[in-house]
């Protein structure tokens, strides 16, 4: 039997709104899964709302609803929002099932049998008032390096600086503000320093993990691998220990503990396998692959699979990691109003688009991806709406008008035929990009058949042709509509609401990557007739995309669902392009009128540009040494690199925000920002202010 593909994508929190950073991943995961659906392969893709742990506990307290009823409406919600954006799972679950306590109860068994549980006392941060142990996210106070007030147990937001609670000026219970305590507690730790030698071979193993990844994790051995704490005191919404009192599974043991509970689930609605075991089965033929971002690589190169190989079940085989999302160059934000919830993105516009832009700019690294809504509107109308949709929309309407719906037969020469001949040779790009998940570059040879087929039609004219002589004309339009049916089959993992529709006006079965192998001219059935042509997909019109980001005051209303239990500390750094901080490149929703005082709060100075460096491994950016007229000249990081070379810049006057809040980007605190003017990227001129001495105001 041939081998079975399973694909997880991660198991987004039942705490909060799918919003479209998350869809990337989803996205880029549904058009894997359909793409090897398309060749043909044994495939199946699982996911679940992940809805243990504190956060989710005591959001459903404040509600005033018991958690179960909580993550209940976010697990129909997500799956609607998942549904509309046209992600397909195969089965969609919960990680407060019955059969993802029966794995976990399972799993740990065996991991208790094989000497890899040990309890150990630890000390923790304790309220007294609210009666139980504090995650890091759950206390604040002053950071002890840079002093910020109100920062997290576990990192400073001003400094970046990692540190212990313990470690925080004056802390306090985030819940109640009272000052905690520290309080003993046995707790279980999973043994996977033992593991060292098997992950770190792991590693090694091709196809595993991006290279630069697994170099990364090395960092983890060499510091020694830490044994791992999966167990939490009570209160807390999780599956009970077996054995143990007021003691329960840590959300990470049991929330990968969900891909196999999904397979379970899917396995017994269907009857297509007998149990999880078919799949996941230490010796199961079968090939596993996670999809997730980058700030979850610990938890799935490491512990998950260490997990799983002691308690003797399949390890998964490839780990796909992508970057995260930014809008407009900058990380998403609530109170700019750029984590757009999926919903109010599919309020306005067809999932389609950005579905399509995702993938233009998919690759198989780790670097983070941008949507700026201008380049969005203007790549996806410029080349699916009308490269693709006017292609067809050529081809279909005059071969529907004038001829009657009738194709011409196939033709032993000519342009057209070369035409349709050089687009199918072209197939195997496609097909190894999808393959690598380089999908940009599907993206690219897709739209290079497009205009191929446009300038054909350019060409030949058939618009003028079918006048003079009607069956050229046919046998032209034909061809064309040939490319068209080619151009369905390869965006169908992409886009399939698009090809779809398109099969359909051509009146032609789906055609797959599996048929695309041995296909030959002509791909139609040229005796039978088209359907009708409609235009394939609207414009996107600027109002509609501006619209997606709601003005900051309704955004900062929507429910604020609590801190995950903890930043993701164990997140490995991945070298990523950084956003770009001097610009807002496209042409967000016009910010609401401010007060005039609102304006005097930006402290706008002139300064004199002393020095400028390429920032390493962010090509966007430079350093930046800039004299305001204070005692020491400022450091000011900027993503200004694609519009002036370092040398350009040096002795330039420049008009600087001189009290933004500092910020470390690229591991480099950045005091201030260069303000410019432009569409960003190349485009870009600096702000001037003439020949003034540096620190002027400028109002
Ligand atoms: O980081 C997150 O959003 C987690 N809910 C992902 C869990 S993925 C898997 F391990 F369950
Ligand atoms: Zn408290």
């Amino acid at each position: 039997m041939a081998q079975r593909t399973l694909v997880t994508s991660a198991l987004p929190y039942a705490n909060g709104p799918i919003h479209i950073g998350h869809v990337v991943e989803y996205v880029q995961t549904d058009i894997f899964v359909r793409f090897l659906r398309s060749c043909g392969k044994d495939v199946v893709y699982f996911c679940a709302d992940d809805t243990h742990g504190t956060p989710i506990e005591i959001n459903a307290a404040k509600k005033g609803i018991k958690p179960e009823e909580f993550v209940a409406r976010f697990q129909d919600e997500h799956q609607r929002d998942f549904h509309d954006f046209d992600i397909r799972f195969d089965k969609f679950h919960s990680t407060n099932s019955p059969e993802n306590r029966h794995y976990a109860e399972l799993i740990y068994g065996r991991l208790k049998e094989q000497g890899d549980i040990e309890r150990r006392d630890i000390e923790q941060t304790y309220c007294e008032k609210d009666r139980r142990f504090l995650p890091d996210r759950f206390i604040k106070g002053t950071c002890p390096n840079c002093k910020a007030p109100d920062q997290y147990g576990d990192a400073c937001e001003k400094c970046g600086k990692t540190y212990n609670p313990t470690d925080l000026i004056d802390p306090r219970c985030s819940l109640c503000g009272t000052p905690p305590v520290r309080r003993h507690s046995e707790h279980l730790f999973f043994k996977l320093s033992r593991h060292a030698d098997f992950l770190q071979t792991l590693l090694r193993t091709p196809g595993f993990i991006h290279p630069g990844l697994a170099a990364q994790l090395q960092g983890f051995f060499e510091k020694g691998l830490s044994d791992w704490d999966i167990s939490r005191d009570g209160p807390y919404f999780g599956f009970a220990i077996p054995g143990e009192t007021d003691k329960y599974f840590y959300v990470w043991l049991d929330a990968p503990i969900g891909y196999i509970a999904t397979t379970e689930k899917w396995a017994k609605d269907t009857g297509k396998a007998a149990s999880a075991l078919d799949y996941w089965a230490a010796d199961a033929d079968t090939r596993i692959i996670h999809f997730i971002g980058k700030d979850i690589v610990y938890f799935h190169a490491l512990f998950w699979p260490a997990v799983l190989r002691v308690a003797n079940f399949h390890v998964p085989n490839e780990i796909k990691v992508h970057g995260h999302l930014t809008v407009n160059g900058e990380k998403m934000s609530k109170s700019r109003g750029t984590l757009v919830p999926a919903r109010d993105y599919l309020d306005q516009l067809d999932p389609s688009y950005l579905r399509y832009f995702y993938a233009a700019n998919l690759g198989a690294g780790v670097e983070d991806l941008d949507l700026n809504l201008k380049d969005f509107r203007n790549r996806v109308n410029g080349e699916l709406v009308n490269n693709v949709g006017n292609l067809a929309n050529r081809a279909l309407s005059l071969l529907a008008g004038p001829l009657e719906k009738k194709l011409a037969p196939a033709r032993a020469e000519g342009a057209g035929r070369a035409l349709v001949e050089a687009a199918l040779a072209r197939v195997p790009e496609v097909r190894e990009a999808f393959e690598k998940l380089e999908y940009r570059v599907a993206i690219k040879v897709i739209t290079e058949i497009a205009s191929a087929a446009n300038a054909f039609l350019q060409a030949q004219a058939p618009w003028a042709q079918v006048k003079k002589d009607a069956e050229a004309a046919r046998a032209d339009l034909s061809d064309a509509a040939d490319v068209a049916y080619l151009l369905a089959a390869l965006l169908a993992p992409v886009t399939p609401r698009v090809s779809e529709k398109l099969f359909a006006q051509l009146n032609a079965p789906p055609l797959t990557f599996q048929a695309l192998a041995t296909a030959k001219y002509p791909l139609l059935d040229r005796t039978g007739v088209i359907g009708t042509p409609e235009p394939l997909l609207p414009r996107m019109e600027e109002e509609r995309v501006n619209a997606i980001i709601k003005a900051p005051d309704a955004a900062a209303s929507a429910p604020q669902p609590l801190a995950p239990e903890t930043k993701k500390e164990t997140q490995v750094e991945v070298p990523a392009a950084a956003p770009a901080v001097t610009t807002e490149s496209a042409a967000p929703a016009v910010p609401a009128d401010i007060e005039f005082g609102d304006f005097l709060k930006v402290a706008l100075k002139t300064g004199k540009v002393l020095a400028a460096e390429k920032v390493k491994k962010a090509d966007k950016l430079l350093k930046l040494t800039v004299d305001l007229g204070e005692p020491a000249p400022r450091t000011i990081v900027s993503g200004i690199a694609e519009a002036f070379a370092p040398e350009q810049l040096v002795g330039r006057n420049v008009v600087v925000v001189a009290n933004l809040k500092p910020r470390k980007i690229m591991g480099i605190e950045s005091r201030g920002m260069l303000l410019s003017a432009g569409p960003g990227g190349k485009d870009l001129s600096l702000l001037d202010p003439g020949n003034v001495a540096p620190g002027s105001e400028v109002k």
